[in-house]
């Protein structure tokens, strides 16, 4: 399988995530280390290659769950020793030999060959990855950098100053509650559920899963007996909820301030359907792998990028409308409210029905800033598409775990899901490369109409919120598209 990243480029240390899938259509999440060549790191090498070293970077390939307990490998440290070179789990520690996978505790990471070829077609150096079968029945389906930072800019950290309009301070709450300390990945995903402050939340975000990737908390928590509630519907700080902003009195600045601030709105209910799924469906799934968290948490941490981004877009090109001022909706709530009895439906209806069809308008929305002469609008909302791609990725994986778990077939149970739980026809025209990407094929969407006013309730195995009524009807007063 080749990878295409650049073999040559930043001396500096750097991990990519390759998720291909097998023939059999099973996900397989690996990490790429490339790793700077120091004068030290050759020689320790060159004592085990024949041939002298000649590429610019070292590169190994591992399985990115850690064969102990599951954590994510792309937090691993990597330390040099003896002769060897280890990855160590950021959880318990453990050291793996990133040529052999062996570790000093007997247990193996599974480890990949990796070597540089030469494409004929283009005569570039490119990164081979040899999985099972010489790699050639694997087909990549997400590569991504794996960044250590949040390197984005902060989102505004003082509720908009409303003109006509009594504001209230945002409570000065503390980035860790007082009182009980959370400390499973549950607990921080209820905490954040409920914090209504859509700075601090985007804070939480960052800090809960900066705990969970460095081992830092307990666990994850969705095995116990006690897996907190998640709110039926994540409330909102009213300083964000006034609209005072009459959006037909924006004139020329009307279509990308509105944009901006739909799709800001958008994103804040990203972040809270990623942390709903992790708690909501994590108890009724106790044999759920390691990794549906880490891509979750990865998510969580996207979405918060995704929102601080655009909050601050939106303060550049249009400061007398900042985050909260113009009308907000919460129509992707609905759609978790109607799926938070099934895995299986949650996964279907937000992640591969409303996020694929993000990635059908995000060519068209980018193009339309092109057009005005925004570069750094485009340039944050291609991050956006990118991230939104791997996205669906994540969704498509675990609905076809869940599927395959169950016995099902994915593409019919997909459809059904569909059915039940969407109300009319899934438009087009459809990015049907970027779904393709993402694993959706058309037999998946193509001709389909749901059917949801006709539909009785389905408990399959979620659980109701603290305060939840089982109407799909919210409790926030938000205008609707
Ligand atoms: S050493 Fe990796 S999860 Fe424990």
């Amino acid at each position: 399988m080749v990878v295409d990243v650049p073999n040559e480029g930043s001396p500096d240390d750097g991990y990519v995530l390759v998720s291909p899938y097998d023939k059999e259509g099973r996900y397989h999440s690996l990490i790429l280390f490339r790793l700077a060549s120091t004068p030290e790191l050759v020689a320790c090498l060159q004592e085990n290659h024949a041939q002298p070293l000649r590429s610019y970077h070292q590169l190994y390939a591992m399985e990115s769950a850690c064969p102990h307990l599951g954590a994510d490998m792309s937090d691993a440290e990597i330390e040099e020793c003896d002769n060897s070179i280890v990855a160590v789990c950021p959880w318990h520690r453990y050291d793996f030999d990133l040529r052999t996978g062996e570790s000093e505790t007997g247990l193996r990471a599974c480890t990949y060959n990796v070597k540089v070829v030469t494409d004929r077609s283009d005569g570039e150096e490119k990164v081979w990855v040899e999985g099972p079968d010489d790699g050639t029945q694997w087909r990549l389906v997400e590569l991504r950098p794996v960044s250590e930072d949040f390197a984005d800019p902060p989102p505004v950290s003082t509720p908009p100053t409303l003109p006509n309009t009594a504001t209230t301070a945002v409570q000065d709450e503390p980035l860790v509650p007082t009182g009980r300390t959370p400390s499973t990945l549950m607990e921080w995903a209820v905490v954040i559920l409920n914090t209504a402050n859509p700075t601090l939340k985007v804070e939480r975000t960052k800090h809960a899963v900066q705990l969970f990737r460095t081992g830092r908390l307990t666990s994850t928590g969705h095995k116990s007996k006690r897996v907190p509630l998640p709110p039926a519907v994540p409330p909102r700080d009213d300083n964000y909820t006034q609209n005072i902003v009459d959006p037909r009195k924006l004139g020329k600045r009307k279509n990308a301030a509105v944009m901006l601030h739909a799709l800001a709105n958008i994103e804040q209910w990203a972040i809270d359907l990623a942390w709903d799924i992790m708690v909501r469906f994590g108890s009724s799934h106790p044999n759920i792998p390691q990794a549906f968290f880490s891509d979750f948490t990865r998510m969580a941490l996207d979405e918060s990028k995704h929102f601080s981004l655009l909050v601050s877009r939106l303060a550049a090109i249009s400061p007398s409308t900042p985050y909260g001022s113009l009308p907000v909706h919460a129509g992707l709530w609905e759609s978790a409210t109607v799926t938070s009895h099934s895995l299986r439906a949650r996964l279907a209806i937000i992640h591969l029905v409303h996020e694929a069809r993000g990635l059908d308008v995000n060519p068209g929305t980018i193009e339309r800033f092109r057009r005005a002469g925004d570069t750094e609008t485009v340039k944050v909302l291609e991050i956006i598409h990118a991230d939104e791609v791997t996205h669906v990725t994540s969704g498509h994986r675990w609905f076809t775990w869940v599927c395959e778990q169950q016995g099902v077939n994915p593409v019919s149970t997909f459809r059904e899901e569909v059915r039940r739980g969407w109300r009319g026809n899934i438009k087009g025209p459809f990015n049907v490369e970027a779904r393709e990407t993402a694993g959706l094929s058309r037999a998946f969407y193509e001709d389909l109409k749901g059917e949801l006013d006709f539909i009785t309730e389905n408990t399959e195995n979620g659980r109701q919120g603290s305060s939840s009524s089982s109407s799909p009807s919210l409790q926030v007063n938000y205008e609707k598209d």
